[in-house]
């Protein structure tokens, strides 16, 4: 058996395929954008066959790349863009409705009504989620309530539900698979956390027949072997996005956190074996589940990271790259007293303020880009603060370190910054493809591919690490003047 892997990675915007060699080195990729599509103001869908289509290609695309022979593949691991829905038939393959991506908001009414009567403790309790449009639930019911017949075709057992992986594992296994993983059946709401299994009270509460629902494996399992990337390979790991970037970060200890930044941020520590309900509305959810032990983790979102340097780019157009804010930051000798509060689409968690809108405070004549660029910096920064400061009210204890990836974590200036606000080491890895990385690994792990795969003390090699260097007095300043912006952006 080979030793190489590839790993698939379906985001939100783009479908990429990696090779990755034993020693954990990426030996080739293939990357493919695809279409949105916003049918209604908040609304939000993928077209299940552009994902399909890519995923095959850039499956291809990699091995060709690699120049490797399927035969020296070991296995195959998925990760994926989670909460989003696919609605498909068992006879044909063929997706009822374009799938609803996990920002789709169309089910927010209905979520306000169930919030108001009352059983959003119930729904906490068993999945450790809230009550939000994000989740899969309401938008499935949303599609057997809106395709004509799709109810009675679901419950006569006609049907078949899935988030993206599972999608791309019944199309990889020519519909012989009907598999998911538990990270992606605990962001659902439908699935047990603590039971681990599919709950009857939710889908009685979502009202969602479960003849749809697949069957819910380990992250790193027999989910199934294809035949449609040359030769027979098999798939052994799936997880989440976030979830898979812990596991590509080694962050396996209790008390090990990362944060990911891409258009948004999402950060997760590891609370080992014990669920930690979340008392400052984090979201408790399921790490990884390996040789039938299930993991949790406690995990916050930022809704705006990368967007806002993005924004920078392409709405104020005071930079034409990402990269160029690093110098711009480190040329001032402080914020000048600018904060940005990237409220572009209300505040995630711990704020959860749907109503708040972005906001620039502090400006004076001397405030130039270089200032605007470094409060959007500065900002992340920030956010990231207040999510650790919720995950120790919530009895997280002190992060000893913070691991970071994704776009943003490129920037050292930021990455300094981030050390000095926390107060704790931010740490790198040399590897930023965390994600594809951890879906490996889980692949790896079940096959026993690569010897030690899940010992923490084997992804911590080629960190870069970012000590905090800044005073108290100066650290407690900066706070405060983002808490008293923070605070005015809420009020409005
Ligand atoms: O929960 C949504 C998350 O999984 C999306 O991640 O990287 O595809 O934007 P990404």
């Amino acid at each position: 058996m080979g030793k190489s892997i590839l790993a698939i990675d379906q985001g939100t915007t783009s479908t990429r395929a990696l090779v990755f060699a034993a020693d954990r080195r990426v030996i080739a990729t293939a990357q493919q954008e695809f279409a949105q599509h916003y049918p209604a103001d908040g609304w939000v869908e993928h077209d299940p066959e552009d994902i399909w289509r890519d995923t095959l290609a850039t499956a291809r695309g990699a091995l060709a790349e690699a120049g490797l022979a399927p035969g020296e593949i070991a296995t195959i691991g998925i990760t994926n863009q989670r909460e989003t829905v696919v609605l498909w038939d068992r006879a044909t393959g063929a997706p009822l409705h374009r799938a609803i991506v996990w920002q789709d908001r169309r089910t927010a009414a209905v979520c306000a009504e169930l919030h108001a009567a009352g059983h959003e403790a119930m729904v906490q309790a068993k999945t450790g989620l809230l009550l939000d449009p994000y989740f899969s639930a309401t938008k499935l019911a949303w599609l057997l309530d809106t395709i004509p017949g799709a109810r009675e075709r679901a419950e006569r057992g006609e049907l078949a539900f899935g988030t993206i992986d599972t999608f791309l594992l019944w199309r990889l296994t020519e519909g012989r698979s009907h598999k998911t993983d538990v990270t992606n059946a605990s962001r659902t709401l439908l699935f047990d956390i603590h039971a681990q299994r599919w709950c009857p009270d939710l889908l009685a509460l979502f009202r969602i027949p479960a003849a749809v629902l697949p069957e819910v494996c380990d992250s790193a399992a027999d989910f199934g072997t294809t035949t449609l990337l040359g030769g027979e390979i098999p798939i052994t790991g799936i997880a989440g996005d976030q979830q898979a970037a812990l596991v590509g970060q080694s962050c396996f200890a209790p008390g090990q956190a990362k944060i990911t930044y891409g258009t948004g941020g999402f950060m997760l520590l590891n609370t080992g074996e014990r669920p930690v309900a979340s008392g400052a509305r984090l979201l408790t959810t399921v790490a990884y589940r390996i040789d039938g032990t299930a993991h949790y983790a406690l995990e916050g979102s930022l809704f705006v990271a990368g967007a806002a340097i993005k924004w920078l780019r392409d709405g104020l157009g005071i930079i034409v790259a990402a990269r160029q804010t690093q110098e711009m930051a480190a040329r001032l000798p402080d914020n000048g007293g600018v904060y940005m509060v990237p409220a572009f689409v209300g505040l995630g968690a711990p704020h959860w303020c749907t109503e708040a809108r972005g906001m620039l405070t502090g400006l004076t004549f001397d405030s130039g880009p270089a200032h605007i660029a470094r409060a959007a910096l500065e900002s992340v920064a920030f956010q990231t603060a207040d999510l650790v400061a919720a995950m120790q009210r919530d009895g997280a204890g002190a992060l000893a370190a913070l691991r970071v990836d994704g776009g943003m974590a490129a920037n050292d200036w930021f990455c300094q910054f981030l050390a000095d606000i926390l107060d704790i080491s931010v740490e790198r890895p040399a590897n930023l493809e965390t994600t594809a990385l951890g879906a490996a690994m889980l692949a790896a792990h079940a096959v026993g591919a690569w010897a030690g795969v899940l010992d923490s003390a084997a992804g911590t090699e080629g960190l870069t690490r970012f000590t905090p260097a800044m005073g108290a007095a100066e650290r407690a300043r900066l706070v405060g003047e983002w808490q008293a912006a923070i605070r005015r952006a809420t009020l409005a």
